[in-house]
């Protein structure tokens, strides 16, 4: 067998090695046979189907395919920044995660790092000008913004997003990303004044509108002395990470055409024109039902009482006020194949609402006199024709929990149950976890042909995404 002499190896390939092996501690000779190791391992087919060796080909050679090696390739784009260098960084933890790099540097990026490091770190040939007749032969500026998975830009700079946000194609990284028919991932990078210049608030929010993903920037020291804030770049593997959650593929959308309506939180109910009673609801767990929803491919509806939460991304948010603004609202957003009434509706309301703010009089108190509101899982449940065909209602109780989410079930005509023991020392009101158990009725309403099933002790969104998956299944049996 031809013994090998490390120092007959291409320039690159020697570069690689001398990175890699001091990453690890090695010498060059050790990496070598580990890289040799870790080629051989698993693959008993390589001596008829070997992948090609990492790049060899100088700047200026045709621009080809990334190696087959890897399913996911990733285009990264290197800016002019002081956080250049964690982006050396980055292409390993790309490559920890067999996403294949090819990366562009701006020419300020050169300043920062060099070609070589970048081009022996991802074992591919670095692009960094648009005018190359090596690869603009066959318009290699489109292909390297379409030949991959993910466009990540890293650290982007001020100006790459200002670029990015008016269309400017003047250079190699901005033609990319104006040609770019794949998903872009920016992580800016600069010092806080530059981060918090009104410009660059508007290139954020253009780029946000645009459907550019963005990761960071983090909070913490600049480069320069003595400045901190927000405008450092995120740490590698968070990039990483993010990149590889656009990466992967879609998940499963179970209720894609399925019509879910919920409500959320407390409802307010005025006892004059300032004052109201309300309850300790926050909304959180019907907000993350919505969420969850959304994501399982579901046309989401949510009615929601005065809680401080934001709108989950593509969900139809309508506030109320009062547990009859709700209701109104409710049967307005019908039809609908499910309908989860997670919200915390004050069984009663003030009978006397006062027009005027109420006085102290040497009278005494004002007599409150409440009345029953309408109850609006009771209301749906009951319906003739819109009633949608899954009901599920929520049991907020702090004493005899399940024997009284059976009642609730009986007596309001639901499906389903969602049974909480809201008792104060357990912090499930307002709090992020929930305890919950799931009573289910096969059409019996025989209270003793009700299953419970016990849930242990989760997040609320986890508690949201196995309510959306059982709701996910029963639908699909039904339908
Ligand atoms: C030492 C030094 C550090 C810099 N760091 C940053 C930075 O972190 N973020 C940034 O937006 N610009 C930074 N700049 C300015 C950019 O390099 C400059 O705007 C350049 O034109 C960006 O080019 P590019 O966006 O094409 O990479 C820095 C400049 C210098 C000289």
């Amino acid at each position: 067998m031809a013994s090998l002499t490390i120092r007959k190896l291409d320039e690159t390939v020697k570069a690689y090695l001398r990175l890699r092996s001091a990453g690890n501690g090695r010498s060059v000779e050790e990496e070598v046979r580990v890289i040799l190791g870790e080629l051989i391992q698993g693959r008993p087919e390589l001596p008829g189907g070997a992948s090609p060796p990492p790049s060899t080909e100088a700047p200026g050679q045709t621009l080809r395919s990334v190696s087959p090696s890897s399913e996911r390739n990733v285009t990264l784009i290197i800016g002019g920044g002081i956080a250049a260098f964690k982006s050396l960084e980055l292409i390993r933890r790309l490559k920890e995660r067999h996403i294949d790099v090819r990366c562009v540097l701006t020419k300020a990026a050169q300043q920062f790092v060099t070609p070589l490091s970048a081009s022996a770190l991802s074992h591919e040939r670095v692009y960094t000008d648009l005018f190359d007749p090596g690869s603009e032969f066959d318009a290699g500026h489109i292909r390297l913004a379409r030949e991959c998975d993910l466009i990540v830009v890293a650290p982007a700079t001020a100006d790459l997003m200002a670029k990015m946000a008016h269309g400017h194609a003047d250079d190699l990284a901005s033609a990319i990303l104006l040609a770019a028919n794949r998903p872009i991932l920016v992580a800016p990078a600069m010092n806080p004044l530059m981060w918090n210049n009104a410009a660059t608030r508007r290139n954020v929010l253009q780029l946000r509108r645009d459907g550019i993903h963005m990761i960071g920037p983090n909070v913490g020291e600049m480069a320069e002395t003595g400045e901190a804030g927000v405008g450092r770049m995120s740490e590698a593997i968070e990039i990483a990470a993010a990149a590889a959650d656009i990466l992967r593929p879609p998940r499963p959308r179970p209720l894609t055409g399925k019509r879910v309506l919920i409500t959320a939180g407390p409802t307010h109910e005025a006892i004059d024109p300032v004052r109201y009673i309300a309850n300790r609801s926050s909304g959180k767990q019907g907000f993350a039902i919505a969420a969850a929803a959304q994501a399982a491919g579901a046309d989401v509806t949510l009615v929601s009482g005065p809680v401080e939460l934001r709108d989950p991304a593509g969900v139809t948010v309508i506030r109320v006020e009062s547990a009859r603004d709700m209701l109104h609202r409710v049967e307005a957003a019908l039809p609908a194949d499910v309908a989860i009434f997670a919200a915390a509706v004050a069984d009663w309301r003030v009978a006397n609402e006062g027009e005027q703010k109420l006085k102290k009089t040497s009278a005494g108190m004002p007599p409150l006199q409440l009345v029953e509101n309408p109850d609006i899982l009771a209301t749906i449940s009951k319906l003739k024709d819109k009633r949608p065909p899954l009901v599920i209602g929520f049991a907020a109780e702090t004493e005899h929990l399940i024997d009284n989410a059976k009642a609730k079930i009986a007596r309001k005509g639901c499906d389903w149950i969602v049974a909480n023991d809201v008792s104060p020392a357990l912090g499930v009101m307002g709090g992020d976890r929930n305890t919950v158990h799931l009573l289910t009725r096969d059409g019996d309403i025989n209270i003793d042909n009700i299953k419970v099933d016990s849930w242990p002790v989760m997040t609320k969104e986890q508690v949201a995404a196995e309510l959306v998956a059982k709701i996910a299944k029963t639908v699909e049996k039904s339908s």
